[in-house]
């Protein structure tokens, strides 16, 4: 990864991610996190900030097919890595099964922690094509749903799972 000191004597950080299949090059500072990299570097909003303590998982993204809270994961801690936002998830302008069965079910409220749902549900049907419902709870815990609608959220996931 390519350093650059500016005149002050600042250290910043050339770096690229491969975000959604598209590699974006971009500079930053030691302390740029993921999540402010998607929203503020890349204009992709879909990401939401909560708690930016790594509690809420409102942020959850997944990086090399794991999820993560990118409000604790460094800009240069992902460099070089593959990221899937929630942007990436629907394909050729169609829905991901998850997506749907999240509409089918009116597992959104305010839909605030809705992206983070739907990429830890990803990650967890990839891995585990037919999860347990315990499972599915397991894959969600660090996903916090202020509007509380836990059980129409784990009903759509399981709706989905075998249809990945
Ligand atoms: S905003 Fe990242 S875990 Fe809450
Ligand atoms: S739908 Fe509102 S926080 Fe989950």
């Amino acid at each position: 990864m390519q350093v650059i000191v500016d005149k002050s004597g600042v250290k910043r950080y050339l770096v690229t991610l491969n975000i959604n299949g598209d590699s974006y090059t971009r500079v930053v500072r030691a302390n740029t996190m993921l999540v402010n990299f998607l929203r503020e570097e890349i204009n992709m909003t879909g990401t939401k900030k909560g708690c930016e303590l790594g509690d809420c998982g409102s942020c959850t993204v997944l990086m090399d097919g794991k999820p993560v809270n990118s409000c604790i994961v460094l800009a240069v801690e992902a460099d070089g890595h593959q990221i899937t936002t929630i942007e990436g998830v629907a394909q050729n302008d169609k829905l991901d099964r998850i997506q749907e069965s999240f509409v089918e079910n009116a597992a959104i409220q305010c839909g605030y922690c809705t992206p983070g749902m739907v990429l830890s549900a990803k990650a967890l049907l990839t891995e585990n094509p037919h999860p347990t419902e315990q499972e599915v709870r397991e894959a969600i815990a660090g996903n916090l749903c202020r509007c509380t609608g836990y059980v129409n959220i784990v009903k759509a996931i399981m709706d989905a799972s075998g249809e990945q």
